[in-house]
């Protein structure tokens, strides 16, 4: 098996608790690479993570041009995914940008395209459908247990997690508020479980109605003077062949939530299910008829999933193997659409409908 030299770019949270512990876990990849604007941070990251093989750099366009590096992890804030991403793409790079895709389904699309045109693999981070619950469920879903799915719900309300550090609470900055955040992983889940990214329509909300309220979020106070984004949304996504998806997700709520994650739920006519928490991550609640009766079961699964590592894996996997990774472009650029549409329907109080 080929030795994969690895850049990532953006050496922030995600990239150092997710993409690099996981690709330090890989004897096939080399990190050879790791570029931040600010290089004290990069350099700090070499020094604790340990990657003794990566040269620090602060211009991406070095790195997504180099030609020895052959995969990029893209984990910079939002507005910046589609640029490097198409520059590592036409410079033949396999990418892993880190969801939402992009900020626009246009953009998000020519990245597909490009990605495809030119046999090279692009994925992107919703890798909170690799919960053990979700697996459960969507295996659920494949062994036909639900009958017909007309229902499926995704809810994320964290009742005070608003990511405080970095850009997540500028428009400029982050391109969006939590539905750019949490949002990618509520959208993506319920379609994930249902394997259905058919939408024929999406009816969404948003609001900021949180910003002024900054004290006791988990991540330490915001800023409401530098916040011009959302920090609630919720759609009525409705799918081609007449199912629909209600998504909630939000940075900061009075309600008090079993769960910080992703939890779904799958209404059927033979059965439904959710995830119930805490440890909603494997836990399973099926109700349906049993013996005439109506039975509800919880189920505690007892596989352990690393959901970030799966990710990974599977995208070098994909790599190696020749073969699509986990998370497909087109499903992250679906996403993307679902929520370009949500922001449209916020601001037009209309319904937007897709051919
Ligand atoms: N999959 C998930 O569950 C998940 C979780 C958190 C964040 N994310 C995504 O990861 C991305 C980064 O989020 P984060 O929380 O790590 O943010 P962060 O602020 O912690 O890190 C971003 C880093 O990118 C650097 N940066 C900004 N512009 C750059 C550029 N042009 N070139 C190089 N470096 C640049 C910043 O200096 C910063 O160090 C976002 O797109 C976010 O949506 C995904």
């Amino acid at each position: 098996m080929k030795t994969l030299n690895a850049g990532v770019i953006g050496i922030g949270v995600i990239a150092t608790t997710k993409h690099i512990p996981a690709l330090l876990k890989r004897e096939d990849v080399k990190i050879t690479a790791i570029c931040d604007i600010d290089t004290a941070k990069a350099e700090k990251a070499k020094e604790e993570l340990g990657l003794k093989d990566a040269k620090v750099y602060s211009d991406y366009k070095e790195v997504c041009t180099d030609p020895s590096i052959d995969v990029i992890h893209v984990c910079t804030p939002n507005p910046s995914h589609h640029d490097i991403t198409m520059l590592a793409l036409n410079n033949g790079k396999h990418v892993h940008c880190e969801k939402p895709l992009a900020l626009t389904y246009a953009d998000a699309r020519e990245m597909v395209d490009t990605a495809r045109a030119k046999g090279l693999k692009l994925t992107s981070g919703t890798q909170w459908r690799y919960n053990p619950a979700p697996m459960r469920m969507k295996k659920m879903v494949e062994d036909g247990v639900f009958g017909d799915i007309f229902y499926v719900k995704s809810s994320q309300l964290r009742p005070r997690r608003l990511p405080a550090y970095g850009v997540y609470t500028s428009k400029a900055g982050n391109g969006g508020g939590v539905l750019l955040d949490g949002g990618p992983h509520s959208i993506d889940l319920p379609m994930w479980l249902t394997d259905n990214y058919d939408v024929a329509s999406v009816y969404g909300v948003t609001f900021d109605k949180m910003k002024n309220f900054p004290e006791g979020n988990d991540l330490g106070p915001w800023d409401p003077e530098n916040f011009d984004v959302e920090d609630t949304a919720f759609a009525m996504i409705t799918m081609k062949n007449g199912m629909v998806i209600y998504m909630e997700t939000a940075w900061a709520t009075n309600l008090q939530q079993p769960a910080m994650g992703v939890v779904a739920e799958i209404g059927g006519n033979k059965a439904g299910a959710d995830m119930v928490g805490p440890g909603f991550e494997n836990h399973v609640r099926t109700t349906q008829i049993v013996d005439g009766k109506l039975t509800t079961t919880t189920e505690k699964i007892e596989e352990q999933i690393n959901m970030n590592e799966y990710d990974i894996f599977h995208w070098i996997d994909a790599i190696q193997n020749d073969t699509d990774p986990a998370v497909l472009p087109e499903q992250a650029a679906t996403v993307v659409r679902v929520i370009e549409a949500i922001y449209e329907s916020a601001a037009t109080g209309k319904t937007v409908f897709f051919d």
